[in-house]
C-alpha cells in the first residue's frame, strides 16, 4: 500500500504539518492521497467554543472519506483548500490541545526554545553553513500561498545544505512566523528576548526520498532559522515575497514568484550559530530536526514588517498574526554555539546587539580598540597619580618632621577603615 504521511504509529496518520509540500513528479499523487485525514479518535474535548469546529471536522472527512470511496483518484483535483482544511484545524489559541492530537506535541525535544547564551556550550567543529543553489534565475517561478498558518514559499530540490551538517540536505520550502503590531513574534528566543519575526528554511535528508518520509526519522530535517528586525531601508530579498502577500490574503491562495537569490533572506554570516535537537514547532512536533539558529539578524524596513504582519487573514477571517509557538522545555538538553558567547567586550559600553552580531571579526576589532585605550587611560592615571605623590612627598620633605609624621600616620588609619 502507498506509504502514509507519518506511517509509523497510529498518532501520526492524521498528521502532516500544514506546510508539508508534496514532493514534485511521481511522489505527488502518493502524497496527496496519504494527506488524507482519517476518521478523529473521539479523545477531542468538547466545550462549546469547539463544538461546532468538531462537527464540520467530522463532517469533513466523513463526506471526504466516502468521497475518496466514490471518486478516488479523482479527489485529487478538489481545490486546494479543501485539502488544506484537513489538516488546519490546529491553532495558536489552542495550543494546549495540540498534544491531545499530535502525541509528540508533548515530547521532551520540543521546540522553539529560548537560547541562553551563557549557557550554550562552545563547539569548534560547528563548521560554517554552507547553501548550495540559493540563487534562483527569474524564469524559474516558485509557489507562495497562504495556508491559514504562514505564508510559505516552496523551493526547488535543487537548494541544498552542503555544509555545516555532517549529512546533505535538500530545501523544500521556507516560511515565516511573526508577531502583531502590538508585540513580536520570533518563535526562538535569545536570553529571554523575542524578536519581530523569523524565517524558517526546511530541508531534508538526502537519504530519504522526500520530505514526508525524512520527518518521521530522527536524522531527517534540517531547518536554518534566522531573526527578522527593523531597521533603516527597504531589504529587496523579502521585497521579492512581501510584494505579493496582497494577493494571497485568503486561507488556501498561491501565486508565483519569480526566482531570486534565495540566500539573501538568511544573513550573510553563515559561520555564528546556534545549534540544537528539536522538533518542528508546528503539529504534527516530530521531534525529527537539527536546528540552525543564526547569531546575526535580518534587518526589514517599518513597512516591510508592517506589511508582514498585517496582510494575510485566517480561516475565520481575522488577521493572520502571532502565529508563533511559546517556548519549549529543554528537558537538559545542550545548545551548541559555533562561537564563542561571552567575548570579553560583552559588557563595554557602546556594544549592542547589532555590533556583536556582526561577528568574530568585528568584535575582536572593537576588544582590541578598546583594550588600547583603557591601556592607554590605565598609565596615564598612573603617571598622574605618581606624579601627584613624587610632588606631595618633594613638598613635604620641605617641612619640619612633626606635620610629616602627622601625615603619614593620617594615611594609614584611612586604609585601615576602608
Ligand atoms: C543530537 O542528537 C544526535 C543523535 O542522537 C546526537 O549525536 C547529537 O550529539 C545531538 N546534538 C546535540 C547538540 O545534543
Ligand atoms: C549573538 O551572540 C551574542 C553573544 O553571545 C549575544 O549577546 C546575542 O544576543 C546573540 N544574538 C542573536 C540574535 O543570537
Ligand atoms: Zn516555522
Amino acid at each position: 500500500t502507498a506509504p502514509r504521511c507519518g506511517s509509523r504509529s497510529f498518532s501520526r496518520s492524521c498528521s502532516c504539518p500544514p506546510w508539508a509540500v508534496p514532493a514534485p513528479t511521481a511522489r505527488a499523487t502518493r502524497n496527496t492521497a496519504a494527506r488524507s485525514p482519517r476518521i478523529p479518535r473521539g479523545k477531542e474535548p468538547l466545550p462549546g467554543t469547539l463544538f461546532l469546529r468538531v462537527i464540520s471536522r467530522c463532517a469533513y472527512r466523513i463526506t471526504r472519506a466516502v468521497s475518496l470511496y466514490v471518486f478516488g483518484s479523482a479527489l485529487q483535483s478538489l481545490p486546494r483548500q479543501w485539502v488544506l482544511r484537513g489538516h488546519s484545524h490546529w491553532s495558536y489559541e489552542d495550543l494546549k490541545h495540540w498534544s491531545t492530537d499530535y502525541s509528540d506535541c508533548g515530547g521532551t525535544k520540543q521546540s522553539p526554545i529560548n537560547v541562553d547564551t551563557a549557557q550554550a556550550t562552545f563547539s569548534p567543529d560547528l563548521r560554517p553553513i554552507q547553501l548550495s543553489g540559493y540563487s534562483l534565475p527569474a524564469n524559474k517561478q516558485l509557489k507562495l500561498k497562504n495556508n491559514g498558518h504562514t505564508v510559505v514559499l516552496e523551493l526547488p530540490e535543487s537548494l541544498a545544505l552542503t555544509g555545516g551538517y555532517a549529512q546533505q540536505y535538500r530545501a523544500v520550502q521556507l516560511h515565516l512566523h511573526w508577531g502583531s503590531p502590538l508585540g513580536p513574534g520570533s518563535e526562538h528566543t535569545i536570553n529571554g528576548r523575542r524578536f519581530p519575526a523569523e524565517i524558517h528554511v526546511v530541508h531534508y535528508n538526502t537519504k530519504y526520498d522526500s520530505f514526508t518520509e525524512a520527518m518521521v526519522h530522527p536524522d531527517g530535517l534540517a531547518v536554518l532559522g534566522a531573526f527578522l528586525e527593523v531597521g533603516h531601508g527597504e531589504n529587496q530579498y523579502y521585497h521579492e515575497i512581501l510584494k505579493h502577500l496582497f494577493e494571497i490574503q485568503e486561507v488556501g491562495q498561491e501565486t508565483l514568484v519569480p526566482g531570486f537569490n534565495i540566500a539573501g533572506l538568511l544573513p550573510a554570516n553563515l559561520k555564528l550559530y546556534f545549534h540544537y535537537n528539536g522538533s518542528l514547532t508546528t503539529p504534527p512536533c516530530y521531534q525529527t530536526v537539527k536546528w540552525t539558529i543564526f547569531n546575526q539578524t535580518m534587518l526589514l524596513s517599518h513597512n516591510q514588517m508592517s506589511m508582514l504582519v498585517s496582510s494575510l487573514r485566517t480561516d475565520d477571517d481575522k488577521l493572520l498574526q502571532s502565529n508563533y509557538r511559546p517556548v519549549q522545555n529543554l528537558h537538559g538538553r545542550r545548545v551548541l554555539a559555533s562561537f564563542q558567547t561571552t567575548p570579553l567586550v560583552k559588557h563595554a559600553p557602546g556594544s549592542d546587539d547589532s555590533a556583536t552580531a556582526e561577528g568574530h571579526s568585528s568584535s575582536f576589532h572593537a576588544g582590541d580598540v578598546l583594550a588600547v585605550l583603557f591601556g592607554v587611560l590605565f598609565a596615564v592615571t598612573a603617571l598622574a597619580f605618581l606624579l601627584y605623590i613624587y610632588k606631595h612627598r618633594s613638598q613635604n620633605t620641605r617641612l619640619d618632621s612633626p606635620t610629616k609624621s602627622k601625615v603619614i600616620y593620617t594615611a594609614a588609619s584611612t586604609e585601615n577603615t576602608a
